[in-house]
């Protein structure tokens, strides 16, 4: 690959730092930009603060072979490279829409560095019309050379498979009305194999907000029926492998739980719903998913009161704390929200989380941090699985057993099996079974 075509990439976090590691790795010459200078300078030291498969080591190797390096100079990374990517978070505003104004303020930060023909690469998820306003700054800003273009390039990278998705993705929108930018951006995909959708910029930041709305409909869909089996008698994980056969529903997405959490679903099911709002569309189905998705905490803390009797003054072994397993964040994690609601019920929580201790000291307080699961389980009236670890899968349940007060277990990620826990002694409750 021609070490001369150079990348910027302008937001160092999850999307970004994959982004570049992973266009290094391809043979790109790759600077990541962030405003935050302490990330900036744990990086230099091969420090990832993020947990993300195959990540670090490939962070490592390209810096050392010197694709890859880090700054905080957007003006002459900008004018150093070709292919900008725009990757800065997209956090909700107070009314569910997508605040964008880091998508502006590096557009702002852009302008000054465009000394000739680039490619600006917004990946970052972003309302409609936002490839737009993003020509638009930066053309009031009158830089050096008149001549650029705003693609919209969705990402569609899953945290916990970060890397291999991005080098193995289901399909690349680009979102163009430049022939010479979609020509580009071709070029700069061609060492990924996968199909390429090549749109208009409206489409394609549609495309980002339809998918990921589906997705978290698909998932307080399952949650809706595995409630309802609850009330019938049906168990959801026979009725969704039976589900999943057909073809047109497919066996992803259909696991009951404690409803979606992380950094987009939420996030983006609301931006979505307010733009059909704001364009006048009355999107109840959105609505819908949101609600079912903000009663499933709930649930499982109500579940929890009934098996215990109450909650008030009983320690509970919370197990996960992470959004979901292979990953360290927490951003709008169901399981931080349901140690918060035990936490406000007075119940005394005794956390664990593999990877995700640091992230979640940092948001929740009044809750005791084990070093290890046993430790958390030490004299529990009751343990919560709240996160899918394949390590709670192999724990020693007879000795979790002895160490409890009380052996009750609510698996809110039927992760377990409650046969096998039931013989050990266990009173085991799982979601939609
Ligand atoms: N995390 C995911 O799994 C994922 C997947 C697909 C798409 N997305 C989308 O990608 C975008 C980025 O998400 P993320 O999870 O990587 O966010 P993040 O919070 O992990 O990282 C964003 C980074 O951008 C930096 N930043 C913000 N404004 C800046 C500015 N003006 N100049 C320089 N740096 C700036 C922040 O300091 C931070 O390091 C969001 O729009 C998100 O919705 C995220």
């Amino acid at each position: 690959m021609d070490q001369e075509i150079k990348c910027a990439v302008i937001g160092t976090g999850y999307v970004g730092l994959v982004t570049g590691a992973c266009l290094a790795d391809l043979g790109y010459h790759v600077i990541c930009l962030d405003r935050d200078e302490g990330k900036l300078e744990s990086l230099r030291n091969g420090k990832v603060e993020i947990f993300e498969a195959e990540l670090e080591p490939m962070i490592v190797r390209n810096m050392k072979n010197g694709s890859l390096s880090f700054s905080a100079d957007i003006k002459s990374a900008v004018s150093d490279s070709f292919y900008i990517f725009i990757t800065v978070d997209t956090p909700s505003d107070e009314t569910g829409r997508a605040d964008i104004t880091n998508v502006e303020e590096a557009a702002r930060r852009i302008a000054p560095g465009v000394n000739s023909y680039k490619i600006i690469v917004n990946k970052s998820t972003v309302p409609v019309g936002s490839t737009n306003r993003v020509m638009r700054i930066i053309e009031e800003s009158e830089p050096e050379y008149p001549e650029f273009d705003v693609v919209s390039n969705p990402e569609f990278l899953r945290e916990g498979t970060a890397v291999f998705d991005f080098m193995n993705p289901t399909r690349i929108v680009i979102g163009s009305d430049s022939e010479k930018a979609i020509m580009h951006m071709t070029e700069l995909y061609r060492p990924i194999n996968a199909p390429l959708l090549i749109t208009d910029p409206i489409s394609a930041e549609m495309i980002k907000y339809a998918s990921n709305a589906f997705l978290a409909t698909k998932i307080s869909y399952i949650n809706a029926i595995a409630n309802l089996c609850e009330y019938i008698g049906a168990d959801v994980r026979e009725v969704s492998l039976g589900m999943g056969y057909d073809g047109r529903i497919g066996f992803e997405f259909l696991k009951p739980g404690p409803g979606f959490g992380g950094s987009c679903f939420p996030k983006d099911t609301r931006a979505l719903l307010a733009i059909a709002t704001d364009y006048g569309y009355n999107f109840d189905l959105l609505k819908g998913t949101l609600e079912v998705n903000r009663r499933q905490r709930e649930r499982m803390v109500e579940k929890l009161e009934r098996m215990l009797g109450k909650l008030e003054e009983v320690k509970i072994a919370a197990l996960g704390l992470s959004f979901k397993a292979n990953t360290s964040d927490v951003r709008e994690s169901p399981a931080i929200e349901i140690v918060r609601m035990l936490r406000d019920r007075k119940a005394n929580v005794s956390a664990y989380d593999p990877k995700a201790m640091d992230n979640a000291r940092k948001q929740l307080e009044g809750i005791e941090f084990a070093d290890n699961p046993y430790l958390a389980a030490r004299d529990a009236d009751a343990l919560v699985i709240l996160t899918e670890w394949d390590e709670f899968k192999w724990l020693d349940y007879p000795r979790i057993a002895e160490l409890m007060k009380r052996p009750i277990i609510l698996d809110t990620r039927n992760l377990l099996d409650p046969q096998v826990l039931r013989k050990e002694g266990f009173t085991y409750e799982g979601v939609g079974r």
